[in-house]
C-alpha cells in the first residue's frame, strides 16, 4: 500500500495538520492509544498545536529513543524534551521512559521485555535524518533488530549536539525494527529541503539497511507529512 502524503505550506502548517490527523486516529479508538512519540525539531509545531488540546486526550506514551549515560536530571533527555513539549502540557501520566543512567544491556532488556508485551502499537510517529536514519537505527543496521544499544552515526551526534550546544554522549538505546513493525500506523514527519534527499530515497530508494527508513516501504498505513521543500525529489 503506497504511503498518505500530506503536504504542508509551511512550518506552522506542518503542526497544524500533523496535529489534525493525529487526533483523528486518538478519537476513531474507543481504547487509550499507544503512541511512539519522537524529539527533534521537526516535531515541534506538532507539539505546540497539540498543548492547545490539553485536558481533551490521552494516550499511552512509548519512547523511541534516549542518550545513554547521562544523568537522571539532565535537561538534554529526550525523556524530559518530550516530557516538556507534550506530556506535562497534556498531563499525559501514562509513560514508558527510558533510563539513561542504568546499566545499558540491562535497560534493553528491560525495554525489549515491555515492548514485547505489545501485539501492536497503535501509532509510531517518526522523524528522519538526513541520513536517512529513524529513531536511532543508523544506516547498516539489521532489519531484524530488536530495541537495541547503539552509537550514534557522526552526523547524527553533530546534529545532537547542535540541539543543546554542548556534547551530548555517543551511546544511546533506541527502539529496533521488530518494535516500530508493531505499528498500525506510522507517520513520517519531515521539514525543509535538507531532508528531501533522505525522504526519497526512503520511499522511492531501494529497500535496504543503508536507508533506515526504506523498511516503511515495506509497511501499511504510512502518512508522509512534510513540506514543500522535504518533498522537493518525489515525482508529485
Ligand atoms: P530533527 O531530527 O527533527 O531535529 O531534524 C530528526 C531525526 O534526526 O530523526
Amino acid at each position: 500500500m503506497p504511503p498518505r502524503i500530506l503536504i504542508a505550506q509551511d512550518e506552522t502548517d506542518h503542526g497544524r495538520i500533523t496535529c489534525d490527523a493525529f487526533l483523528d486516529f486518538i478519537h476513531q479508538s474507543s481504547m487509550r492509544c499507544s503512541v511512539v512519540l519522537p524529539t527533534g525539531n521537526t516535531p515541534l509545531p506538532f507539539y505546540a498545536e497539540l498543548r492547545a488540546h490539553q485536558g481533551k486526550i490521552d494516550f499511552s506514551f512509548l519512547q523511541l529513543d534516549e542518550y545513554m549515560g547521562c544523568a537522571p536530571h539532565s535537561e538534554t533527555l529526550f525523556s524530559k524534551w518530550i516530557a516538556r513539549e507534550v506530556l506535562d502540557p497534556l498531563h499525559i501520566t501514562d509513560r514508558f521512559t527510558f533510563n539513561s543512567a542504568a546499566d545499558p544491556s540491562e535497560e534493553v532488556a528491560r525495554i525489549r521485555a515491555h515492548m514485547s508485551s505489545f501485539p501492536t502499537i497503535d501509532l509510531v510517529v517518526l522523524g528522519i535524518g538526513q541520513n536517512g536514519h529513524i529513531g536511532l537505527l543508523e544506516p547498516g543496521t539489521d532489519f531484524n533488530c530488536a530495541a537495541s544499544l547503539v552509537e550514534m552515526a557522526e552526523s547524527t551526534w553533530d546534529a545532537n549536539c547542535a540541539y543543546w550546544g554542548q556534547d551530548i554522549p555517543r551511546s544511546a538505546v533506541t527502539l529496533g525494527f521488530q518494535e516500530l513493525r508493531k505499528a498500525r500506523q506510522t507517520f513520517m514527519l519531515a521539514l525543509g529541503v535538507s531532508k528531501a534527499e533522505a525522504l526519497y530515497r526512503a520511499f522511492y530508494g531501494d529497500v535496504t539497511p543503508e536507508c533506515p527508513a526504506s523498511y516503511l516501504q515495506t509497511m501499511n498505513n504510512v502518512t508522509i507529512i512534510a513540506d514543500r521543500g522535504a518533498l522537493s525529489l518525489f515525482p508529485i
